[in-house]
């Protein structure tokens, strides 16, 4: 079929706005098809299952969520913590001591997981709902966790999200702020800090945990900073049975065996797979739509880089769109023919604002990668021909004439390495 292209970025817009009635339309031009072209028809195949996927989760999603709080609110003591609740305060400075974050806000959205994270997170929480079968065998649901791994990861947002998901307020706190403060009051304000957690009905977050351990090595006052974090072990302590406790830090190796030991579910947060970075670049690319190939180009691109690098990534590369020319469909723009015309100039922008910032912070990428990036076209070609884009796919996010590549492909010519840059 031809400007196959654009009718399946069409069909991608009018799934995401409008699921069921676009599904009935796409599922008979894939069969129509599936009789001519039947990789059309399968490229058609996959974007219906995947919008499946995305619109048959909201809803379960939300009514878990709502049997999970039920669960966890009737299994844990304390009062009910409100936004009038006085927080705790360092008592000289005045200085709350945490922020409380409550189930309702929009920050806890969550946060895209490799798959098999995703499952032991979905288990973790599902523990609340099986907690009377659990009591039977004598066990319980995980009341502290600890979230390691490198920096922006989505450590904080995961955290945040676990309450939330959990319908408690989280408390949250960062351990670097509490522990440089003068170290006599600092073990006061932990004490202060616990005696409010244990007090409510919330999550305690601890961020930034591994400030614990380095205080311990840059402390002046060893007997004193000794005090400090027996403190905070004895603490720790006393939130069992009180409440959920959630510790995330990215220097995992500094905690000592006797801090690991207090969390019973260590959960370790990798750098986002290419599956994981597709979800992360279509989420923060909204409401540009991205064809396949484009698509593709960025999920190589972004390897080793965290959500937090690709956040900016995508972000810088809005801002470049903008001072650079316009050429995406959005959600809801309905593109006319001259547009789809200005389209074909659009991943020609998409490879300037790459090399622009790979050109500007080179270290964002893997390594060697921002030089290919930055590099002649012909090694570029040649390391994303390994990665497994197609020729076409190069074609149009190298720039190299888009004519010149359907004619070969039509002759079946499309097979060598050389051919691309005839
Ligand atoms: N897995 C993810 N899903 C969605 N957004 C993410 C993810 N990872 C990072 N981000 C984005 O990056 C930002 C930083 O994430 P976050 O602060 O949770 O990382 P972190 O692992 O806690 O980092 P640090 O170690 O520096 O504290 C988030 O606000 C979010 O926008
Ligand atoms: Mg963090």
């Amino acid at each position: 079929m031809e400007h196959f292209d654009i009718i399946l970025t069409l069909a991608r817009i009018a799934l995401d706005a409008e699921g069921p009635r676009a599904t009935q339309q796409i599922e008979r031009l894939r069969d129509s098809l599936s009789k001519t072209d039947e990789e059309q028809a399968a490229k058609l195949g996959r974007l219906l299952t995947r919008s499946d996927r995305r619109h048959t989760m909201a809803p379960l999603a939300m009514e878990e969520m709502r049997t999970t709080a039920e669960a966890a609110r009737r299994q844990l003591p304390g009062e009910t913590l409100s936004p009038s609740t006085p927080l705790p305060s360092d008592r000289e400075t005045g200085t709350p001591l945490a922020r409380v974050i409550f189930p309702n806000a929009d920050v806890a959205e969550a946060p895209i997981l490799n798959a098999p994270l995703k499952a032991a997170i979905n288990d973790l929480l599902g523990e609340w709902k099986h907690v009377e079968e659990l009591a039977r065998f004598g066990s319980r649901p995980n009341l502290r966790c600890l979230i390691y791994g490198p920096p922006g990861v989505g450590k904080t947002k995961l955290a945040r999200h676990l309450a939330k998901q959990l319908g408690l307020p989280c408390v949250e706190v960062r351990l670097d702020g509490l522990m440089s403060s003068f170290l006599g009051t600092t073990a006061r304000n932990i004490g202060a800090l616990f005696d409010f957690a244990n007090r409510y009905r919330c999550v305690l977050f601890l961020d930034e945990f591994d400030a614990v351990a380095k205080a311990r090595d840059d402390a002046q006052e060893i007997g004193e900073i000794k005090r400090v974090v027996n403190t905070l072990l004895q603490s720790l302590d006393s939130r069992n049975g009180k409440g959920i406790t959630i510790a995330a830090t990215n220097h995992e190796h500094l905690l000592d065996g006797a801090v690991w030991r207090r969390f019973d579910a260590r959960i370790e947060m990798q750098r986002p797979t290419p599956e994981t970075r597709e979800e992360l670049l279509t989420g923060f690319l909204s409401p540009i739509v991205l064809r396949p190939g484009e698509l593709r180009f960025l999920i190589w691109a972004t390897e080793g880089m965290s959500g937090a690098d690709i956040e900016i990534l995508i972000d810088t590369g809005k801002r470049f769109l903008v001072l650079h020319g316009h050429h995406f469909p959005d959600a809801k723009s309905n593109m006319a023919k001259s547009e789809a015309v200005r389209e074909s100039a659009r991943s020609a922008l998409i490879l300037e604002g790459l090399r622009r910032q790979a050109a500007l912070n080179a270290r964002m990428f893997a390594p060697g990668r921002a030089a290919l990036i930055t590099g002649p076209i012909d090694a570029l070609d040649q390391a994303l021909s390994k990665a497994g884009l197609n020729q076409a796919e190069r074609g149009l996010v190298l720039g190299l004439s888009q004519s010149a590549v359907s004619r070969r492909s039509k002759r079946g010519e499309m097979t060598t390495e050389t051919d691309v840059h005839a």
